[in-house]
């Protein structure tokens, strides 16, 4: 039977990030056609019924590496895009739409940059209207650190963060940021996995930068006490970078001001390798290919710790999950919001109902689950993309190439508003003087 074009979604609590009504959504071929209580709709439309349910914007992953090439081998869950270099840069902005660039400070002698590289790439980003995004570890530190443990017999997974402890993640971020506000150049940091960091990314917002932190599902689920565990591949299977911290208070931390917009949106960093890929570094914990997964989890990771534990309501949920990333990267209220007119990407959300996570029921390519046995309330109920429905019973209704790519624009306003405003009135200007007529010495 063919996939009706018009749904009715009645009943549910429609939840955006500034508020949340008791509504019923229309929808009509891929688009919000109309949101009010009691919608008289004509006969032949799709009724699915929300009555106790939240239904909230489908959610934006903001950081995914899906079949990247890393560490000698390929990410198994699929799709990837990746590039670099100034006039492609300007290219993909201007008439490709990609409007954000991440740049390394970790991954020495493959892709980290110097201070002077980073200063020219965020230099080019602010050029064109792009949002300049950071890996912000210092590889120098990361690639001695590392030999300091392999010299010192360590060299399973707890050699990754012992190497590279939550400074280096700190002073990257610290330097990242300073860079982006000397060139005046907004900033994201993505996957901030540390206190440390997190709060240096706290207090810059404090004083003024423009710049937005990006905690990712590992971290607000799971710590990185996992890297001390005896059975290796169970050790392994954590290792990502930054690695996930041995402080277990952490994820409790990043959550708390994830909640409080210190940090504002959250990805996944779903980069998947699974245990015979990591096994490449079983003897030498530096050739463990670096990710974790999360696309699938990232939802109910986020309502269990973060909404359930009463840290923050369901509208600060939709705006980490959904709509601050659409208005950073510059694609709201077409996504991320329940509106007239915004795409049909939509969840119907069962807050009450939980789920145990497991690779044994979950979807992913990869063999484990970094969240392995951990129980989440708030499970989806139906999932519709562009109008069609994608998830209802417990089955998927999706082809490969379903997907479209958003074309983003270049100048988001909720980035680049301050930072036009900056360059107009923080223009320094030479001081006007007589010019000095006294002695010079002759060198
Ligand atoms: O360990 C990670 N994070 N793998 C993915 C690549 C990256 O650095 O984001
Ligand atoms: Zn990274
Ligand atoms: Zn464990
Ligand atoms: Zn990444």
């Amino acid at each position: 039977m063919a996939e009706p074009s018009r749904i009715l979604i009645k009943g549910g609590k429609v939840v955006n990030e500034d508020c949340s009504v008791i509504s019923d959504v229309y929808i009509e071929n891929g688009k919000i056609v109309e949101v009010g209580p009691n919608l008289q709709i004509p006969a032949g439309v799709r009724v699915i019924n929300a009555t106790d349910k939240l239904v909230i914007p489908g959610g934006i992953d903001t950081h995914t590496h899906m079949e990247l090439a890393f560490m000698g081998t390929k990410a198994v869950d699929d799709f990837h895009i990746g590039t670099k270099v100034k006039k492609e840069m300007e290219t993909l902005a201007k008439e490709k739409g990609v409007n954000s660039f991440k740049m390394f400070m970790a991954y020495k002698d493959v892709f980290m940059l110097q201070d002077s590289e980073l200063y020219a790439a965020f230099a080019q980003c602010k050029e064109i209207g792009a949002i300049a995004q950071v890996h912000a570890e210092n590889g120098d530190l990361i690639a001695e650190g590392a030999k300091k443990m392999l010299s010192m017999g360590i060299r399973g997974p707890e050699g990754h963060e012992l190497c590279r402890p939550e400074e280096v993640e700190a002073e990257a971020t610290q330097r990242a940021i300073t860079i982006a506000h000397v060139v005046n150049c907004p900033l994201y940091v993505v996957h901030v996995m540390s206190k440390s960091a997190a709060k240096v990314v706290a207090d810059a917002r404090r004083d003024g930068r423009v710049v937005f932190g990006e905690p990712i599902a590992a971290g607000l689920g799971t710590d990185g006490t996992h890297y001390w565990h005896k059975d290796w591949a169970h050790a392994a299977g954590f290792v990502m970078g930054p690695p996930l911290r041995p402080d277990p208070s952490t994820l409790a931390y990043l959550m708390d001001l994830l909640a409080n917009d210190d940090l504002s949106v959250t990805g996944t960093d779903n980069c998947t390798f699974s245990v015979c890929q990591k096994a490449l570094g079983k003897d030498d914990f530096t050739k463990i290919p670096n990710g974790v997964n999360g696309v699938e989890d990232r939802m109910s990771v986020i309502w269990e710790r973060g909404v359930h534990s009463g840290k923050m309501d369901e509208n600060r949920f939709v705006a980490v999950t959904s709509s601050n990333a659409a208005k950073i990267f510059n694609f709201y209220p077409q996504k991320g919001r329940i509106a007239k007119n915004s795409d049909a990407d939509v969840v119907v959300w069962d807050p009450n109902l939980t789920r145990r996570i497991s690779a044994k029921t979950h979807h992913q390519a990869v063999d484990y689950n970094i969240f392995e046995g951990m129980e989440c309330h708030g499970i989806p109920i139906v999932t519709i993309s562009r109008g069609k429905v994608v998830y209802e019973d417990r089955q998927f209704h999706v082809s490969p190439g379903q997907g479209k790519f958003i074309h983003r624009g270049p100048f988001s306003e909720f980035v680049y508003k301050r930072i036009r405003q900056r360059d107009q009135v923080g223009r320094p200007a030479a001081v006007i003087r007589k010019p000095y007529e006294g002695k010079v010495i002759s060198v």
